[in-house]
Parts: structure tokens; C-alpha cells; sequence
């Protein structure tokens, strides 16, 4: 199959936007950022698309009456550059755009630094080491309305004991997103995710 046209939706450090950018770059993620979407102007993200020639779409939220209208234009932009598939790479802002999230249903997929269902939303890193869970991990799903709880595409475990605080666990984790995310989009360029309820399936194509 054909390299697959993604945009990324970050709103700040961007590391994970940047491993992406850096596998496709090594040949080893059959994917084409076609554009960089992000509700902060100063987010570091903007820096790596910059010097990869990746165009960049700033949309703030004060530019908008509500999130409904702010999602109405990334949906827009999205169309505009053909995104096959949208990944969100540390984008803070929940999606609510009813026809955003139609027109991209099992189009967007997210990455969680925990095992969910386990520690959803906000700090989960801090969430896991609170808890005192000794196996966290990453989770990559589809995007719907729900927080975090769309269908799992893929997980991973990772061995947080021993872990001395929040930024440890985060670093594990942000260790094994960052080799997890570029494999996840490049299977995407060789077939196809079929969702049966919660459920995920791959299904290869040529
Ligand atoms: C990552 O931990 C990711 O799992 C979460 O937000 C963080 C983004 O980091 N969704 P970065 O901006 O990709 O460096």
C-alpha cells in the first residue's frame, strides 16, 4: 500500500510528534505528515515541523465562539490536506465536534501513557505512581467522544517499580511511546483497523 497522508494535532513538547517525524524520516514509518495542527503558538511541536518543511495550522481557542466552531475548522483544515489518518500527539484539548469526530470516525487515534481503562484523563503517569501500580504502559486508541475510552489499537506494558516519582514513571513510558506510535501509524499504511463494538481487529491489505 501507498504511504498514508496523516496530520498531527500537539499542543506542546511534541516529542512524540517528533518520532514520528524522525521514523518517516528513516524510512521505517510509511506515513506523510501533511500538516501540523496546534492550539498553541508556542508549543515546541511547531519547531520540528518548521525544519521539516511540514506546514503548520495554529488555531487557538480564543479565536472561536465555542469548541464546537473551533472543531468545525480543524475539521476543515484536515480536509484541506487530505489527512487519511489524524493523530493526536499530546493534544490537550478534548475533541467535541460532533462533525469532526463523524467525518473522522476511527480516523484519529490518540496515545495514553497508561494501561487503560487504567488511570484515564489528565496525569496519568502521576495517577499510576500514586497508586503504586508496579506495570503501567502505553495505550493507543481511536478517538470518540468518551475520555479516553475509545477502542484499543494497541498496548504495551512497562515495569514502573522502582520508579522514585511521577517524572520517572513518565520517562519510562515516554520511552517506549515514542517506539510504539510510529510502528502504530505505519501499520496503517499497510491495512486496516476493523472495530467490532470495543474491539479492534487488523486487517492487512497487500
Ligand atoms: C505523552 O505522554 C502522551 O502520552 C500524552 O501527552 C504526552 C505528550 O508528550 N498524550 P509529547 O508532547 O509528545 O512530548
Amino acid at each position: 500500500m501507498a504511504k498514508i497522508n496523516i496530520a498531527v494535532l500537539a499542543s506542546g513538547r511534541g516529542s512524540n510528534f517528533k518520532s514520528i517525524v524522525d521514523e518517516i524520516n528513516a524510512g521505517r514509518c510509511d506515513a506523510e505528515v501533511k500538516v501540523l495542527v496546534t492550539n498553541n503558538p508556542e508549543a515546541l511541536a511547531i519547531t520540528t515541523a518548521q525544519s521539516n518543511g511540514i506546514p503548520v495550522e495554529v488555531l487557538q481557542r480564543k479565536q472561536f465562539a465555542s469548541r464546537e466552531e473551533m472543531d468545525t475548522r480543524i475539521k476543515e483544515t484536515l480536509d484541506r490536506y487530505g489527512a487519511e489518518l489524524v493523530v493526536l500527539a499530546g493534544y490537550m484539548l478534548i475533541l467535541k465536534g460532533k462533525d469532526l469526530l463523524e467525518s473522522y470516525k476511527n480516523k484519529i487515534i490518540n496515545i495514553h501513557p497508561a494501561l487503560l481503562p487504567a488511570f484515564p484523563g489528565a496525569d496519568a503517569q502521576a495517577q499510576a505512581y500514586e497508586y503504586g501500580v508496579k506495570i503501567s504502559g502505553v495505550t493507543i486508541h481511536f478517538v470518540d467522544k468518551s475520555l479516553d475510552a475509545g477502542p484499543i489499537i494497541y498496548q504495551e506494558a512497562v515495569d514502573v517499580s522502582g520508579c522514585r516519582g511521577p517524572e520517572d514513571v513518565a520517562a519510562r513510558i515516554l520511552e517506549i511511546e515514542h517506539k510504539a506510535y510510529p510502528k502504530v501509524v505505519d501499520t496503517f499504511s499497510r491495512g486496516r483497523y476493523v472495530v467490532e463494538g470495543r474491539r479492534t481487529r487488523f486487517v492487512k491489505e497487500n
